[in-house]
């Protein structure tokens, strides 16, 4: 049966968890309750630069919301597409996760309530932007600040090596996709509808693993 965490005390024990590995292990993971209370305390929180600890013009909700509309406006046929770019960093709202394991982490907690593709998705916006970088001049050019920052820590451009491993990963084309949306979701004051609106969604495809 599906753990359920019902309040920030138990949000906290399940970063603990995640950092741990517990969730990996399937021992706890987010319902989508939590996943709903996780992605609204982000209006409460802007993103961060990773180097410097400046503030970026958006919140994590902002950048969540941006981005899974993005999607939904560029693949409308694949809504799980979009409530992968809605749930992306979910990783960043987990306590004690930091900006190098973001994405395994928010994999991790989403997995049971989204299932596998989702989960996938969202543990490969990271290699994705290193392998976007490696391979497309132009797509440096157009990362934001924090994106810039974070590259160093999370790796830097793909050797052709790990360019070579990326493309046989599952779920690796739809990564490209959401990653190229993730830095089409920062945009200063951009209002896209809120977190209720998306959330029928999300508990829809919930549902579709049952
Ligand atoms: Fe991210
Ligand atoms: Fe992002």
């Amino acid at each position: 049966m599906r753990p359920q965490l019902s309040d920030s005390a138990n949000l906290a024990r399940v970063a603990a968890a995640v950092v741990s590995g517990g969730v990996e292990n399937g021992s706890v993971a987010l319902s989508i309750d939590d996943i709903e209370r996780l992605l609204a305390s982000g209006a409460a929180r802007a993103v961060d630069d990773p180097r410097s600890g400046a503030a970026m013009p958006f919140t994590h909700l902002d950048h969540a919301l941006q981005t899974a509309s993005v999607l939904r406006a560029q693949f409308p046929e694949d809504p799980e597409l979009a409530v992968a770019g809605l749930v992306h960093d979910i990783g960043h709202l987990l306590v004690g996760v930091g900006d190098a394991e973001h994405a395994e982490a928010g994999a991790a907690a989403v997995r049971v309530a989204l299932g596998e593709r989702v989960a996938g998705l969202v543990g490969l916006h990271v290699a994705a932007k290193r392998y976007l970088v490696a391979r497309q001049v132009t797509y440096g050019v157009t990362l934001a600040a924090d994106s810039v920052a974070s590259l160093e820590l999370q790796g830097g451009p793909m050797s052709p090596d790990e360019q070579d491993a990326y493309e046989q990963l599952p779920h690796a084309r739809d990564a490209l996709s959401l990653r190229r949306a993730d830095e089409g979701g920062k945009v200063d004051g951009l209002v896209v509808g809120g977190l209720s609106d998306w959330m029928a969604l999300v508990r829809r495809i919930s549902v579709t693993l049952d």
